[in-house]
């Protein structure tokens, strides 16, 4: 038996599976002999909870356990005894209400990542602490014009994001379309990344894998490895897709077939455009119709180079750095996400697709303020020097102190300079970005974004328009061992 570090302890116990490792029993992940994941078993989707009149209202369990990843009993934490927990289904104009039972032997809470609600008292509250053995009953009320569309719920207890959604703690949360898009399956496809220890138990990360991001080594999709699914030629599938993984970056191609962003984040465009491949930064939502053609094809996350920070780790800097080079990463073709088979008779062509509200368009606007938020990892600001520093204008992350208020009902401009060598996708709750200029570049459609990618030593210049609510929220990094290690800071709007 290894020893157990220190941290590793305190994670496990975290977990509730320091008696599994002593125990020592059902041990198949040994550490000498891996196993491979299973794959190829038929796509699971998550139970769906529905809203009935006006209300959705049920509990979220959060709790360590046993759970299928990758097609193995695997040591992790899961909502509703399932990894991901139910999707949660309701409309504009309807109120959530959320029993959060913390059975985790850490303090957590909950986010609704890309909702247009609340951030006081019980909403959105990201201040909130639930502690172990406790509950916290949450009220989201959307407003009525609430932009259709995918999100998806997380913990947002700061300093044990990363770890609790890496261990299996996600959801997702659909808002229904006033008028249906005709599809004739529509799937929810929650990306995560995760590893798992020698004894099959979710590994806890080192400090290096926390500055640059940590990836895990089992790439999963609703908890499996390249699981399976079918159609027959000229069916029209809607899949929507989260972007779960801590740090992982997914840029995804499905060659063969024909793909149409119907989506990015909140709402969805006027008309789907054709496209070849999607980058979803870590947060990120997509969603795709997919016409089926015959034969068979993958869904994969082909590599992307989210830079490094170097100097740390000898020659190759610290991680991730370019994915080829990177020890036990996939090659240029990537990972395979899912297999898709189409075969059979065809089918007739779908029905049109009806036009969606087109996202409000912010550049006639009048700016009432204009920022600039520099996003760094300086060195020797971190703990005990010597460290990285993640800060945000210079300062990591004091839930004390207010970094930027703003006037409710303005629109303001904000500069996201990147002085880093690495990526970082920016992510600002509550009130949706509109992304202007990517590296001095203007985008022509407008869209709404709740993660914009920072490109590492670039910059980006969104958009927002701060209505419907006032209060205090946060912005931070969404590689979530970012936020975690102080990339985040506190908005009041009033
Ligand atoms: Cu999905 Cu504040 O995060
Ligand atoms: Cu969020
Ligand atoms: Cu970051």
């Amino acid at each position: 038996m290894q020893p157990i570090s220190r941290r590793s302890a305190v994670l496990l116990g975290g977990l509730g599976l320091t008696g599994a490792v002593a125990g020592g029993t059902g041990l198949w992940w040994s550490l000498n002999s891996r196993p491979e994941p299973v794959t190829g078993e038929t796509l699971r989707q998550p139970p769906a909870l529905s809203s009935s009149g006006g209300v959705l209202e049920t509990s979220l369990e959060a709790a360590p356990g046993q759970f299928p990843l990758a097609g193995r009993q695997a040591g992790a934490l899961g909502y509703n005894g399932g990894i991901p927990g139910p999707t949660l289904r309701l409309r504009a104009g309807e109120v959530l209400r959320l029993k959060l039972v913390n059975k985790l032997a850490d303090p957590s809470n909950l986010h609704l990542h890309g909702l247009h609600v609340s951030p006081q008292g019980n909403g959105d509250n990201a201040f909130v602490t639930v502690d172990p053995g406790s509950s916290f009953d949450y009220e989201y009320r959307l407003p009525a014009g609430h932009s259709p569309g995918l999100y998806w719920y997380h913990p947002h207890h700061h300093g044990r994001v990363a770890d609790q959604i890496f261990a299996g703690l996600f959801g997702a949360i659909i808002v229904e379309d006033p008028v249906s898009v005709p599809a004739s399956a529509e799937r929810v496809l929650l990306v995560s990344d995760t590893s798992l220890n020698g004894a099959g138990n979710v590994a806890e990360a080192s400090e290096q894998e926390r500055m640059a991001g940590r990836e895990g080594a089992l790439l999963l999709v609703n908890g499996q490895a390249n699981p399976r699914l079918t159609a027959r030629p000229g069916h029209r599938e809607r899949w929507r897709i989260v972007n779960c993984c801590v740090a992982r970056y997914l840029r995804l191609r499905l060659d063969g077939q024909k793909l149409q962003l119907l989506a990015m984040d909140s709402g969805r465009f006027r008309s789907p455009a054709d496209v070849q491949e999607v980058l979803l930064a870590p947060g990120n939502r997509a969603e795709l119709l997919v016409t089926a053609a015959l034969g068979q094809s993958e869904l994969r996350a082909i590599p992307y180079d989210r830079g490094a920070i170097s100097g740390m780790m000898g020659r190759r800097g610290m991680g991730p750095g370019r994915p080829a080079d990177r020890e036990g990463y996939p090659g240029p073709a990537g990972t395979t996400l899912v297999t898709l088979d189409v075969d059979g008779d065809p089918v007739p062509p779908a029905a049109v697709i009806p036009a969606g509200t087109a996202p409000p368009e912010l550049r006639s606007a009048t700016v009432a303020a204009r920022r600039q938020l520099v996003l760094d990892t300086p060195m020797g600001a971190g703990m005990g020097g010597g460290m990285m520093g993640f800060t945000i204008n210079g300062r990591g992350f004091d839930e004390r102190r207010i970094d930027t208020t703003v006037a409710a009902g303005t629109v303001e401009e904000w500069v996201l300079v990147n002085r880093s060598p690495m990526d970082h996708p920016f992510h600002l709750h509550v009130w949706p970005m509109q992304l202007i200029a990517e590296n001095g570049r203007a985008l022509e459609t407008a869209a709404l974004r709740d993660v914009v990618n920072v490109p590492a030593n670039g910059q980006c210049t969104v958009r927002i328009a701060f209505q419907d609510f006032t209060g205090r929220s946060v912005y931070h990094c969404h590689i979530l061992d970012h936020e975690d290690l102080g990339m985040m800071g506190v908005i009041e709007v009033r």
